[in-house]
């Protein structure tokens, strides 16, 4: 490649942690110091760049981290970010540091900080990492696939119990406002009915019915998986243990979906997706955003990327349909 358009980049992640994270910091970190450009690493996202908390970072400092599980930079949901003094004030900053680029690793919430600071100037990439898969830009998003993996493990182990005790297990899955990972654990599991927000369910007809249902076909234990955005799981837990008499638990996945060693998906698309952002940068090119297309990385303009409305995968959501026994096909 030619010279690097840029000297000096940071990079920062923000929002809910992802199982991969680091993985991507490592490799931003690489190709940063493969071109020659130097490289330094924000603590708490946007806190951070309003505070001017950074430090170096070089081939040595992200050695070891792919298989780790967090974001060794820290993560937080910045408020002050959100007003207007917080966003001078990490412009600023990004010219005190002396940056040319910045890469944004997180959410949706990261996105829409990184196109503010693209409107002050600040050359931004941001690379999509959030166990939600909840970016309509990208067809997958770093840590969905972990996440999706301790849920599926997690919902597998209550289903020893629920058999012993014939019992109904009804499992509340994160996702925020999306349906994504609760949709994949419900078919994964083999759930006898998935809630997700994105579909309205008539809790009679489909709740109870599948459960009624499975009762007939001769199932003895039954789970419910839950997305986050559905509503309260006691009061869902409630409603069926007193239509059906079945005596019902309640378990809240909650956090455990954040953590743990990112697997080799993870760890993979994280790590294209760092080099990516690197090069976009190294070529002078900036306020993009980092995507999967299927299994193709590309890149998009952030403004776009952020008009995008994703919507759940209706072919896998008829799937889990058809394979539910009693859900209105
Ligand atoms: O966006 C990731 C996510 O884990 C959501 O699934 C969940 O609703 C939210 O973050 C929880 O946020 P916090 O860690 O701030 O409680």
């Amino acid at each position: 490649m030619e010279k690097a358009a840029v000297k000096r980049i940071g990079v920062l992640t923000s929002g809910g942690d992802a199982p991969g994270m680091n993985a991507a910091i490592r490799a931003v970190v690489r190709t940063a110091r493969a071109l020659d450009i130097e490289c330094v690493g924000i603590r708490r996202g946007y806190n951070g760049l309003i505070g001017s908390d950074f430090f170096p970072l070089d081939n040595n400092d992200v050695k070891g981290i792919t298989s780790r599980g967090g974001t060794m930079l820290f993560t937080a949901r910045s408020t002050e970010f959100m007003t207007d003094e917080g966003l001078k004030r990490a412009a600023d900053s990004c010219r005190y540091m002396g940056l040319e680029g910045l890469i944004t690793i997180g959410g949706d919430g990261t996105f829409k900080g990184a196109l503010r600071l693209a409107e002050t100037g600040v050359k931004v990439v941001g690379i999509p990492c959030t166990i939600d898969n909840d970016i309509a830009c990208t067809t997958y998003t770093i840590g969905f696939d972990t996440a999706c993996n301790t849920a599926v493990d997690a919902v597998d182990k209550l289903g020893d119990t629920m058999q012993s005790h014939e019992r109904c297990s009804v499992v509340e899955v994160m996702g925020r406002g999306a349906g994504h990972l609760a949709l994949n654990v419900g078919i994964a599991t083999g759930a006898t009915i998935t809630l997700i927000p994105e579909v309205d369910v008539d809790f009679e007809r489909d709740v109870i019915g599948c459960i009624r249902a499975a009762r007939l076909a001769g199932r003895t234990h039954f789970t419910v998986i839950v997305a986050e955005g559905v509503g309260e799981p006691h009061a869902i837990a409630d409603r069926i243990a007193a239509s059906t008499g079945i005596e019902t638990r309640v378990t809240e996945l909650g956090h455990i979906q954040r953590g743990g060693a990112p697997l080799v998906r993870d760890r993979v698309v994280a790590s294209r997706m760092g080099f990516r952002a690197m090069m976009i940068l190294a070529e002078g090119r900036g306020n993009r955003v980092v995507v999967m297309t299927g299994d193709e990385c590309a890149d998009i303009d952030i403004t776009e990327a952020l008009s995008m409305k994703k919507d759940i995968d209706r072919v896998a959501h008829r799937l889990m349909s058809a394979l539910t026994i009693g859900f209105p096909k």
